[in-house]
């Protein structure tokens, strides 16, 4: 089933639209059962949601005191480094509302190698998340309530990379990626398939001329787009999907 995809003017409508629909899945998550779950994600066409998201209406209809937030992909950098998702998350958001330190999950890029960090990344997802069985994989994978995605100019998401190996991985939840061909050329440590796609509201953010025929590529002809564009492979099992694109 294609994934409805709204097209906005531009990246002020595209962020003020994402950032409804995330309060509103928030308010309905913390009213439900007490919590929200949100996995950031990194670049920079996130920055104006953020913004969006620290002001009224928005801020209002969230619980930052139940939100925990979470990182789909980070560079193995400090986490003071300029390069970091993090950083730019601490800055544009967190410094803003009144999340609690203790619910802000950043992938702890100070560890020695990249593997360390997806491995002690992927111990953090077991302790905090809610986890349920995948029956028709009979796989436990972590559910984000909403997960937010972009989408590079070669079709990437995440740190999900073209040709790189972790596209195949379907067990570990975090992932350290080799070395992209995409600046800033650092490695990466990455969400997995198995864990984007378990999400119950995935939402990618696009902006960029550069960008609309990948877009269209992916909803026209998605099995083409699958062996070209890791981004085309994001596929919710039972999870909400959609694109915002300007
Ligand atoms: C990262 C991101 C990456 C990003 C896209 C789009 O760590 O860089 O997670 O997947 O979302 O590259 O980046 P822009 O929003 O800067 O275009």
């Amino acid at each position: 089933m294609k994934a409805p995809i709204q097209q906005y003017a531009n990246l002020k409508k595209l962020s003020i639209a994402a950032a409804g629909h995330i309060a509103r899945i928030a308010e309905q998550c913390v009213n439900e059962r007490g919590y929200f779950t949100l996995a950031l994600s990194g670049g920079s066409t996130p920055r104006t949601l953020h913004e969006y998201l620290t002001a009224l209406p928005y801020s209002a209809n969230i619980s930052w005191m139940e939100t925990h937030l979470f990182w789909g992909d980070e560079r193995f950098v400090p986490a003071d480094h300029p390069d970091s998702n993090f950083l730019m998350a601490l800055h544009t958001l967190i410094d803003h509302v009144p999340v609690p330190a203790e619910n802000v999950h950043r992938i702890p890029t100070e560890l020695p190698t990249p593997e360390q960090a997806a491995k002690q990344y992927e111990t953090t997802l077991r302790e905090k998340m809610e986890v349920f069985d995948l029956s028709s994989r009979s796989q436990r994978v972590p559910v984000f309530d909403c997960l937010l995605l972009g989408m590079g100019p070669d079709g990437h998401t995440a740190s999900l990379f073209p040709g790189s190996p972790v596209l195949a991985e379907q067990t570990r939840w975090v992932a350290a990626t080799p070395l992209p061909n995409l600046n800033p050329p650092v490695r990466r440590i990455t969400l997995t398939f198995p864990v984007i796609n378990a999400a119950k509201h995935v939402f990618f953010l696009v902006a960029g001329a550069e960008k609309q025929e990948i877009v269209q590529t992916i909803q026209d002809e998605p099995d083409n787009a699958r062996e070209q564009y890791p981004a085309a492979r994001v596929n919710p099992v039972s999870g909400e999907l959609l694109w915002f694109v300007c």
